[in-house]
């Protein structure tokens, strides 16, 4: 899907992305300087994420259904909506999560530093396979 001859996927999918990895690096400046403002942004950046990456696969998921289901390459865009969803799964809980237990960094520490490490290897392979969808396999390649 375009805009003004822009595609939107390609557009949205930095928003997940930078937030997500925003507030892991806000989650250990908290951690190692005990500032609850921090702390608080990260709590917000990982909610503007979860909301990215939805605004986000709904332009994927747009583009992906221009593909025939016989395009061999479907494969590789299943990979790619794999990590997605499992993405959107891990960022939904740690909201919950914090939003829950405000305390949770204290309370269910390391869970919830683990599902973050999670989250951060989702969004890494999401972007990854991503790219592979787009440079390998030239699926949403504008022609000049
Ligand atoms: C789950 C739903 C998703 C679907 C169905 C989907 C589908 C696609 C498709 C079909 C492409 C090929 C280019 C295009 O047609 O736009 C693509 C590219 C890409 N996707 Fe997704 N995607 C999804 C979610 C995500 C999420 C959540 C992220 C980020 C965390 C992401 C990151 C990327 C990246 C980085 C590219 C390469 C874009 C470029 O280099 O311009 N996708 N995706």
């Amino acid at each position: 899907m375009t805009f003004l001859g822009h595609p939107l996927h390609s557009f949205t999918v930095h928003f997940p992305i930078a937030l997500y990895l925003l507030g892991v690096l806000l989650t250990g400046l908290a951690l190692s300087r005990g500032a609850a403002d921090t702390e608080r942004f990260a709590f917000w950046s990982f909610g503007l994420s979860w909301l990215a990456t939805l605004v986000a696969s709904i332009f994927g998921l747009i583009d992906q259904g221009q593909l025939a289901p016989t395009d061999p390459r479907l494969n590789a865009v299943n990979a790619h909506i794999s990590g997605g969803v499992a993405l959107l799964i891990i960022n939904g809980l740690l909201v919950y999560m914090r939003f829950r237990w405000a305390d949770v960094l204290v309370r269910y520490r390391w869970p919830y530093l683990g599902l973050m490490a999670l989250g951060a290897a989702a969004v890494l392979a999401t972007g990854w396979l991503g790219g592979e969808l787009v440079f390998r396999w030239h699926i949403g390649v504008i022609q000049p």
